[in-house]
Parts: C-alpha cells; structure tokens; sequence
C-alpha cells in the first residue's frame, strides 16, 4: 500500500499509547459491550481528524475496549496539557488550535465537546488535541442548536484559558466562521426553524 509521505513519518516518530476509553470512575460504570463501543468510537474519530490533517494522536489499532494511539512526546516524557505551558507566542497558538478545530469541524465533521485547556497537550511549540470519545458527528440527522451550542462551549473554553495572556477573541465571529463552513445541506435554515416554529415543533 502506498502511504502518503506525512502520515508514514508521524508513524515513523511515534512512540505508542495504549489506554482504555474508559479510564476513571467520574465517567460511569459500562458493560464490556459498551466500553468496546466507546473506544471504537474513539478509535474511529482519531482516525477521521488524523485523515483530515487535525494535529492529534495517530490511531493505530483497537482491542476490545483499548486503543493504541500515539504518545504526543518522546520516550522520556509525555506532552504537558496547555494548562501547565508557557507560551510565548498566545495569540499564534490559538489561531493553531481555532484552525485545528474548524479542519475537525469543516472536513472531518466532528464536534470536540469537551475541548479545554485539559483535553490540548503541548508538544513541539504548537498544540495537539486529544481526549475525542464524546466527540458527536454532524450530520443530516443532528440537531443544529445542540451542535451549534457545543461549538459555543468548546471555543468558550478555550478563550477563557488564553484571557490570562490578555488574547481576547469575539465568540460570536468564531462559531459563525464554523457554522458557515460546513452545514448539512438540509439543515442550511436551521436557524430560522427554530425562529417560526413553537418550541414543541422543533
Ligand atoms: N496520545 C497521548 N499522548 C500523550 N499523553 C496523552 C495522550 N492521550 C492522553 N494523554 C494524557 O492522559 C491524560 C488523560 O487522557 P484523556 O484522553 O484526556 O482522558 P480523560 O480526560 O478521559 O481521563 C491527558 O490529559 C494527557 O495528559
Ligand atoms: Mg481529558
């Protein structure tokens, strides 16, 4: 098989993760059959953001509720989270996690919904995102107003943590570059549904 040349050299460098997706209590009790689906999940969200050139781990295989993925860092130590980084240049690395999101959003369909200063590690002066497994898919069949809301709280997150290096962003400009890059087609009046229509339509 033909392997495109970045995807070959990020494997190449990788050193390996194996986690469940499952791995702390605060996250519920689960069956077999459901922590398997999970980390399928997982896996297969990775899998689209990696294809769609988000910078996050490399998915490389699954067994029952384990996947093994890359380990952002090196065989002496693991990527910080962004929380415990200094940064020197704020304003450069939240356009690198806006531009990172919006590829997931835009080409992989994917909303993060737990994006934080937590769930972005810090590797190699420029940030990664992890932590996929509640990720929803947009598709025909979402509701708008929950994803849009998603959106809101993902990027809320975020801005929140830059504010201590004095970076401020306008939210609203930033969900709408999201919303106006990719809508399933037959969702493109979403916003004026909900206008005309009693709340018990929807
Ligand atoms: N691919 C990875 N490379 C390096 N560290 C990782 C990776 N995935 C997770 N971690 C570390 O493990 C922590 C917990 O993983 P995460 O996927 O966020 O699960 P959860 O928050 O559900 O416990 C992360 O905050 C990060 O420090
Ligand atoms: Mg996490």
């Amino acid at each position: 098989m033909k392997v495109a040349e970045p995807f070959k050299q990020r494997l190449i460098q990788g050193h390996l993760l194996t986690k469940s997706s499952i791995p702390c209590k605060k996250k519920g009790f689960f069956a077999q059959g459901q922590m398997e689906a999970l980390a399928a999940k997982e896996y297969d969200v990775l899998l689209a953001c990696f294809k769609a050139g988000v910078h996050c781990p490399t998915p490389i295989g699954r067994v029952g509720n384990y996947i093994t993925m890359r380990l952002i860092g090196d065989g002496h130590e693991a990527a910080p989270q962004l929380r415990d980084a200094e940064l020197e240049n704020p304003d450069v690395v939240l356009d690198q996690i806006l531009d990172d999101y919006l590829v997931m959003y835009r080409d992989a369909h994917y909303v993060h919904g737990d994006l934080s200063r937590y769930n972005i590690l810090w590797w190699k002066e420029r940030p990664w995102i992890i932590d996929v497994p509640q990720a929803c898919k947009v598709t025909k069949w979402s509701d708008m107003r929950r994803v849009s809301s998603l959106i809101r709280r993902d990027i809320k997150n975020v801005l929140s943590y830059f504010e201590r290096y004095d970076v401020h962003r306008n939210i609203d400009q930033i969900v709408e570059v999201f919303l106006s890059s990719y809508m399933p087609d037959n969702q493109k009046n979403f916003r004026e549904r909900v206008s005309v229509l009693p709340r018990s339509e929807w």
